[in-house]
């Protein structure tokens, strides 16, 4: 099976990434906001994502024009019934999640795929929300979409062969590397790094070392891009607290456990560089 026409649900930074690569990679994409003003902001990030990448010299001017030319935005469901494939990526939040897909499954041809970018809920409760589980699976891409290479896809035991084999093409389309990962809460890759970020938090909170030389710590003697408080402010604090809150109810073991810094930063509104303001500031954004 072909996948040709792409709906990219949510366009926040992950949706705005899975959205410019499939309209970069060639496929008709539509993508669904709330709003209308949510959705200019989404669009507008894509804009901007291209143009810098045509100022970077990394993507021609008419390669950008013909990925802006397959892109459409959208806040009517209904505007996704032809997709062939529908990637999720709202808010981590399971009832919203649950809720868009049985709204979207009346709405979409029933051949279509559908699959959840969720970074720490599992597949298998979001795929039972609709009338197609064997067509479910997870898609799971890391942030900044447009430069990290890697997919999980997340396959359930009710996902069909023919579903999770379209999905792995469909991630090499786009030029990136699917590895598998089963229906586990965190998958492969938070499952190891969630754990390592709380517990950078709980270095912190007992003194071991500063933000400043915790960071430069794992990111010189580790050769890591970015230490753990540089990710933690770029993923966002109210993100890691939310992932860590479903992986500790999944588990129940400490690894997991948000610190109690992580939930009062995220309770004074300092969540990174979303709000301006982490473990570090930053002005302007
Ligand atoms: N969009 C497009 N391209 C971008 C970009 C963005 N948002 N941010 C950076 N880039 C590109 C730059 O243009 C540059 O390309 P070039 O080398 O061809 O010129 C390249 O990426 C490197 O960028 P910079 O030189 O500006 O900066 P860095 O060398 O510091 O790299 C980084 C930036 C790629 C973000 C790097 O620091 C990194 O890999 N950090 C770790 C990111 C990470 O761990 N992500 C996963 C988060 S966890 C997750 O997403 C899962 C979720 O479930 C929580």
């Amino acid at each position: 099976m072909k996948i040709k026409t792409v709906g990219v649900l949510g366009c926040g930074l992950m949706g705005a990434g899975i959205a410019e690569v499939c309209a970069k990679s060639g496929h008709d994409t539509i993508v669904r906001e709330l709003s209308e003003s949510l959705l200019d902001k989404g669009l507008a990030r894509i804009h901007r994502s291209l143009d810098k990448a045509v100022e970077k010299g990394k993507l021609e001017a008419e390669e950008r024009d013909k990925a802006l030319g397959r892109l459409t935005g959208t806040v009517a469901l209904a505007d996704l019934a032809g997709c062939d494939l529908v990637i999720e990526a709202i808010v981590e939040n399971l009832e919203e999640k649950r809720k868009t897909f049985e709204a979207l499954d009346g709405e979409v041809q029933k051949p279509a795929i559908f699959a959840s970018n969720t970074s720490s809920l599992t597949i298998t409760q979001l795929a039972v929300a609709t009338q197609r589980p064997d067509r479910f699976v997870g898609l799971h891409f890391f942030n900044p979409v447009p430069v990290m290479k890697l997919v999980e896809v997340v396959r359930t035991i009710l996902t069909s062969d023919e579903a999770y084999d379209a999905a792995l093409v469909f991630c090499r389309t786009l030029g990136k590397e699917p590895i598998a990962a089963r229906d586990n809460s965190g998958f492969i890759v938070n499952r190891l790094l969630v754990p390592y970020l709380l517990d950078a938090i709980r270095a912190l909170e007992e003194g071991v070392g500063s933000v400043e030389d915790i960071d430069k710590g794992m990111q010189l003697g580790t050769g890591y891009p970015m230490g753990p408080f540089t990710l933690l402010d770029f993923v966002g604090l109210d993100t890691t607290l939310y992932i860590a809150e479903i992986m500790f109810d999944e588990y129940r073991e400490k690894r997991f456990a948000p610190p109690p810094l992580l939930k009062q930063m995220v309770t004074a509104g300092r969540l990174g560089r979303k709000s301006g303001r982490g473990f570090y500031d930053h002005p302007g954004k």
